[in-house]
């Protein structure tokens, strides 16, 4: 079988410990171009992999025969790209968030459409061993009706992880349009979704810069979230838990209590109410320090969805609704109002 054809956009960190080490990983791929503005990255990074070197994409979208594009750059740069590279023929896989605003995401999945292309969001979060597990006792009845939730994704911030350190771009509102909220939030935003299995009605958030000196971003987010049928919880993003990442989402169900990635050893413990408690070792959620989620289930899924012609998981309307959770939140905050997630959302 012919390899695809594949080339990554952006060679940061999430492009080095995840796309790039999980495309060489996966069997009919071959990284055929890689493309950074910071030229020795790029360069570096072709090196390793055996592949062409660019500093601008338009000119790798032109020059190269590619088939599928990894998305790998500072939020700002997610639409234009991944439309860029839909308009060129290519399947793209986009980081989060998926834009900067409901337009963009909308004009993503208008290209996909147009193009007869895949597009599909890395919300990994939804491959975590746990959460697939989780969902599935959802879906059985395990824990029975679910009345609330509590979700956190918090660690000590990006300088230790962006390839430009304290001077990165998560932090500029340009680049960025949104912090913590955006970089962690959105991932939370989007596992419960998938977990709850269905969409958010009303939100109210409060947003703070308080933990970084050079940031003009979010640091620190806590928001309410309500579904349509009546679920109320907290989601929690910041980059001011500075001595340990939490990484944890509880479930409150009437018959059972679920918690993902709250017990050092068991990525997965019902608490049912008759006393009964089943503990599960998954294989934890892997974290920024050990270089991120290296088991290949976004990529694989990628690539097979290329494969079989099969919708992603998380298509550009996934994407987009996840992100949207979290743009009510921040005009919640703005307008200091309960805010509606947006009405396409409401009547999906
Ligand atoms: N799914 C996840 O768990 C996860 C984790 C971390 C980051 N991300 C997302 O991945 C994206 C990239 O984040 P990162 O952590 O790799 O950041 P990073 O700062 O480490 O890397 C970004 C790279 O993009 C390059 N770049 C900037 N402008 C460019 C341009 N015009 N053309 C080509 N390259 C350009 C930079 O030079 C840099 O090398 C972000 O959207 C982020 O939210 C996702």
């Amino acid at each position: 079988m012919k390899k695809l054809r594949v080339a990554v956009i952006g060679c940061g960190s999430i492009a080095k410990n995840r796309h790039l080490v999980e495309y060489e990983n996966n069997p009919v791929v071959e990284i055929t171009a890689v493309c950074d503005i910071v030229e020795e990255r790029a360069n570096k990074t072709a090196e390793k992999y055996n592949a062409s070197a660019y500093i601008n994409y338009l000119q790798l979208l032109e020059v190269e025969k590619i088939d599928a594009v990894s998305i790998c750059t500072p939020n700002y740069l997610h639409a234009p790209m991944s439309i860029a590279a839909l308009n060129a023929g290519c399947h793209v896989l986009c980081e989060k968030p998926m834009a900067t605003t409901a337009e963009e995401a909308e004009a993503m999945i208008e290209a996909a459409r147009l193009n007869n292309k895949k597009l599909m969001i890395a919300h990994n979060q939804r491959f975590v061993p746990s959460h697939a597990k989780a969902r599935a006792l959802v879906e059985a009845g395990e824990i029975g009706k679910i009345f609330s939730f509590r979700t956190t994704f918090g660690h000590g911030g990006p300088e230790d992880w962006s390839a430009d350190g304290a001077d990165s771009w998560f932090f500029n509102k340009e680049q960025a349009f949104i912090g913590a909220m955006g970089d962690l939030g959105v991932h939370k935003a989007d596992l419960l979704r998938f977990l709850l299995g269905e969409e958010f009605m009303e939100v109210a958030g409060f947003i703070e810069t308080s933990a970084k000196e050079n940031a003009d971003v979010d640091d620190n987010a806590v928001c309410i979230l309500k579904t349509n049928s009546g679920v109320i919880g907290t989601l929690a993003s910041s980059w001011a838990y500075n001595s340990q990442e939490d990484n944890s989402t509880i479930l409150f169900g009437e018959k059972a209590t679920i918690r993902l990635e709250d017990d050092p050893q068991h990525a997965l413990i019902v608490q049912y109410t008759n006393g009964e408690i089943v503990k599960y070792e998954l294989g934890q959620i892997q974290s920024n320090a050990e270089g991120g989620q290296t088991n290949s289930f976004v990529i694989d899924h990628f690539i097979e969805s290329i494969i079989l012609d099969k919708e992603p998981l998380i298509n550009g309307e996934e994407g987009k609704k996840s992100l949207e959770v979290i743009l009510a939140v921040l005009d919640s905050h703005e307008t200091k109002q309960i805010k509606k997630v947006q009405k396409a959302v409401l009547e999906a």
